[in-house]
């Protein structure tokens, strides 16, 4: 974590505005004193596109973890947003929209402990974790490899709030750079967990990376969520995106669209956000929606969480 000081120009600007009728060296003691308050050891945070959409996810899942029956309770992402210096009022953000994202935090989080139980001996690969604190509310065991995989921004930001841990390494890369999966031991059935990062790519820049993934690891999962053509097509009424002046591109509107694509997966599961097993912990309007919407399918199967098998893991 680092501190910041006021600048220079923050400094010698501050008196002035401040009280005009001041003599010089009484207006930068003043302002001395002044300058005292802005000193803070909180990380500055300058993000745009789709790294800032990590911003979001992050302070929904900490305004959840203060409801009172919170989805996902994730008390270390409200530690993080702490200790960053940054206005949370730009993000737009209702606190009631928060299961849309915890959600479908807790269902991968059961799924990432389903690998890790039948796999003793893995790697999990989370890709385009943001801020996202898994590796801390599943904290794996010594048998368990971990890789956080993002922009150098984000994880550059991560080193800054978060403590390393063994077992545990960052790796700062466009998911789209070709080599990256090359740092990774092959040597253990492997998992990519995807979450919140597919809608950034383009299908085909999404399809060559799954193809990557399973062709160098043999064996293992992709746990990984989509949006369906009618998410895309409304992206611009998504605070997240439009906040972050992000573009989505990825339309997978079911599991047939990867199983065509991408030669030996297999389907372990797909479901809707309304399907999910973690739905069951929300309350209030989502509940009412999920009633109404099951008459419209290309709502209710807007946000989808899939699970496929590569290799001999099951
Ligand atoms: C909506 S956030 C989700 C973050 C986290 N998975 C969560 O659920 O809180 C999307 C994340 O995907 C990352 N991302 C998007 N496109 C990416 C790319 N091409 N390469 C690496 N990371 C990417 C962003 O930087 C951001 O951290």
């Amino acid at each position: 974590m680092v501190s910041r000081l006021v600048t220079l120009s923050e400094y010698t600007r501050a008196p002035y505005g401040m009280n005009p009728t001041m003599s010089a060296p009484t207006c930068r003691a003043a302002a001395f004193a002044h300058s005292l308050t802005y000193v803070t050891n909180k990380v500055s945070v300058d993000l745009s596109g789709p790294p800032k959409t990590m911003l979001s996810t992050l302070y929904l899942k900490a305004l959840d973890a203060d409801f009172e029956r919170p989805v996902l309770g994730d008390r270390f992402a409200k530690e993080a947003i702490d200790k960053l210096n940054f206005d949370w009022r730009e993000l737009e953000i209702t606190p009631k929209w928060a299961p849309l994202f915890t959600v479908r935090t807790a269902q991968y989080d059961i799924w990432v402990r389903e690998f890790i139980a039948a796999h003793k001996e893995c790697t999990v690969v989370h890709l385009g974790c943001g801020l996202d604190c898994r590796v801390f509310r599943i904290d794996p065991g010594s048998d368990v490899r971990w890789y956080d995989v993002d922009f150098p921004q984000v994880i550059a930001l991560r080193e800054q709030i978060y403590p390393t841990r063994p077992n545990y390494q960052l790796i700062a890369t466009p998911a789209t750079e070709p080599n990256w999966l090359d740092q990774i031991p092959a040597d253990r059935p492997t998992l990519l967990i995807a979450e919140g990062i597919s809608m950034y790519l383009t299908e085909e820049e999404g399809i060559a990376l799954l193809q990557r993934f399973i062709d160098r690891f043999g064996t293992g999962e992709l746990q990984i969520d989509f949006f369906n053509w009618l998410a895309i097509k409304s992206q611009k009424t998504q605070s997240l995106v439009r906040t972050s002046g992000s573009t989505l591109h990825w339309v997978v509107n079911s599991p047939r669209d990867i199983l065509d694509q991408v030669p030996g997966v297999r389907l372990m599961t797909a479901v809707t956000f309304f399907d999910a097993s973690t739905f069951s912990r929300v309350s209030g309007v989502f509940r009412v929606a999920k009633s109404v919407l099951r008459l419209v399918p290309p709502v209710r199967k807007s946000l989808q969480y899939h699970r496929y098998a590569f290799g001999s893991a099951s």
